[in-house]
């Protein structure tokens, strides 16, 4: 299978069975952000137990990109500890905005999204669920 391919089998799989969206009860962070540019919302929940991201759930709707990332971000940043999630979400953020040649080793299945950096318009879908995530871990107290 093509490499290509396969990024969009990961993508569609994570869309059509996303991980970890739920509320989260007792998560003591969560940021809910909309991409200006369709409307959609998602919102990130997170629960820190001793520096580390114990459980991250996300709620809301839009297309495929913005789903499957927003999957794909709670899978990947959950155990990490504080600084290590903000340290990835600042490289998914580079690799989205062409500037970091993305790291597989580092970024796993997130490489699956490179693709939609061809796509300007897409590029907000897929960093919304970054964004509410970067939001709710910077939050008072989490500086
Ligand atoms: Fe709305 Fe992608 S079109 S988040």
């Amino acid at each position: 299978m093509a490499l290509e391919e396969l990024y969009k089998e990961v993508i569609l799989d994570h869309y059509k069975n996303p991980r970890n969206k739920r509320d989260l009860p007792g998560g003591e962070l969560s940021c809910a952000l909309n991409n200006p540019l369709c409307g959609d919302q998602i919102t990130i929940h997170a629960h820190l137990d001793d520096g580390r991201m114990a459980e991250v759930t996300f709620e809301g709707s839009g297309c495929s990109i913005s789903q499957a990332s927003a999957s794909m971000m709670t899978e990947a940043v959950t155990g990490r500890s504080l600084e290590e999630a903000k340290r990835l979400a600042g490289e998914f953020r580079g690799m989205m905005e062409g500037a970091v040649e993305p790291d597989e080793a580092s970024l796993g299945d997130l490489v699956a999204l490179k693709g939609v950096v061809k796509y300007p318009v897409r590029i907000k879908c897929a960093v919304l669920a970054w964004d509410a995530f970067q939001e709710a871990v910077s939050g008072p107290g989490q500086t």
